[in-house]
C-alpha cells in the first residue's frame, strides 16, 4: 500500500541501524537466522517508503566490523542472505531506478559476494531516484583510520603537503562515504540507544530517533513516525533558537 505523507521537512539522508533480528527470532522460538531473513522484508518496505516520500539517500547498517566476532554459522548465514537478497532484489532496484552502493571493508567479504556487489553497483550506477547504501563490514573507527592512512600516503607521495591544512572537506573526501551527504536522521530499532561504532564522523549533527520496535517488525507506519518526529525538531548547529528562527 502506498502511503504518501504530508511532511514539512523531508530528510535528504536517513540512516538506519537495523537491530533486533535475533531477539525477534528468539521470541518466536526460532533460530537467529530466521530473524535476519524476516528483516529483508523490512528493508524492502523501508526502501519503498523512502522512494515514495522523496528521501534521496537511505542507508542501512547491515553488518558491523564487530559482527565478525559472531559465531561462524551466523556469519555464513548472513553473507548468504546478502547474496540471495542482491539476486532477488536486482529487478526491483533496476525497475525503480534505485542506485545501490555498498560501503565498508570489502576486503573481508567473499569473492562471490564482492562479484555480486560489483555487478549490481555497476548496473544501477546510472540511476538517480533513490540511493540505497548498505554498510557491510563497516565501522566508524575503521573509516576514520582508512582516511588517515590515505592522507599519510598523500603526504608521502606529495599529493598533499603539511603546510596546507587538513580541512573538513578534505576529510569528507577521504572517508568511504564520499559523495554521500551526512545523515539528517538516524533511526535505531530494538530499544538500544547507542551508536555501536557506526558513522562517527558523519553523524556530527545527525538527529537520533530510537524505537523499541524490532527490525523485522519495522513497517512504513513506523518510518513515518520517525519522519514526523524529525520534522518537529529544531536543528540549531550551535546557534541560538532566535538566530535559527530569523533565518526561516
Ligand atoms: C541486527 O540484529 C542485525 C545484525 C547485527 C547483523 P541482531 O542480530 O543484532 O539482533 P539482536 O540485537 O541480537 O536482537
Ligand atoms: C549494530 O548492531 C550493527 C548492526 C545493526 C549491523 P549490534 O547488535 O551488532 O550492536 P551492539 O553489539 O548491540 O552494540
Ligand atoms: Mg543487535
Amino acid at each position: 500500500m502506498t502511503q504518501n505523507i504530508k511532511m514539512t521537512k523531508i530528510p535528504e539522508h536517513v540512516t538506519i541501524i537495523m537491530d533486533g533480528n535475533g531477539r525477534w527470532a528468539k521470541r518466536r522460538g526460532l533460530e537467529r537466522l530466521e530473524g535476519h531473513k524476516a528483516g529483508v522484508e523490512s528493508v524492502r518496505e523501508a526502501a519503498e517508503f523512502a522512494a515514495e516520500n522523496g528521501i534521496k539517500f537511505l542507508s542501512l547498517f547491515a553488518f558491523s566490523e564487530e559482527n565478525w566476532n559472531r559465531p561462524q554459522s551466523e556469519i555464513n548465514g548472513l553473507m548468504e542472505l546478502m547474496i540471495d537478497a542482491i539476486i532477488s532484489e536486482k529487478k526491483t532496484l533496476i525497475d525503480n531506478k534505485i542506485k545501490f552502493r555498498v560501503v565498508g571493508d570489502k576486503s573481508r567479504l567473499t569473492d562471490t559476494l564482492n562479484a555480486k556487489i560489483d555487478e549490481i553497483e555497476k548496473i544501477t550506477s546510472v540511476n538517480n531516484h533513490l540511493t540505497l547504501i548498505v554498510f557491510l563490514s563497516y565501522s566508524g573507527k575503521w573509516d576514520i583510520l582508512q582516511a588517515a592512512r590515505k592522507y599519510a600516503h598523500m603526504i608521502d607521495d606529495g599529493t598533499a603537503t603539511l603546510d596546507v591544512p587538513l580541512t573538513n572537506e578534505l576529510m569528507d573526501s577521504l572517508l568511504s562515504t564520499h559523495g554521500i551527504p551526512d545523515p539528517d536522521l538516524l533511526i535505531r530499532t530494538s530499544g538500544e540507544q547507542r551508536i555501536s561504532n557506526y558513522l562517527l564522523w558523519q553523524c556530527a549533527y545527525t538527529e537520533f530517533y530510537f524505537t523499541d520496535i524490532l527490525w523485522p517488525d519495522f513497517r512504513k507506519n513506523d518510518f513515518k513516525r520517525a519522519i514526523d518526529t524529525f520534522s518537529e525538531r529544531e536543528r540549531r548547529y550551535g546557534k541560538t533558537g532566535e538566530q535559527i528562527n530569523k533565518i526561516k
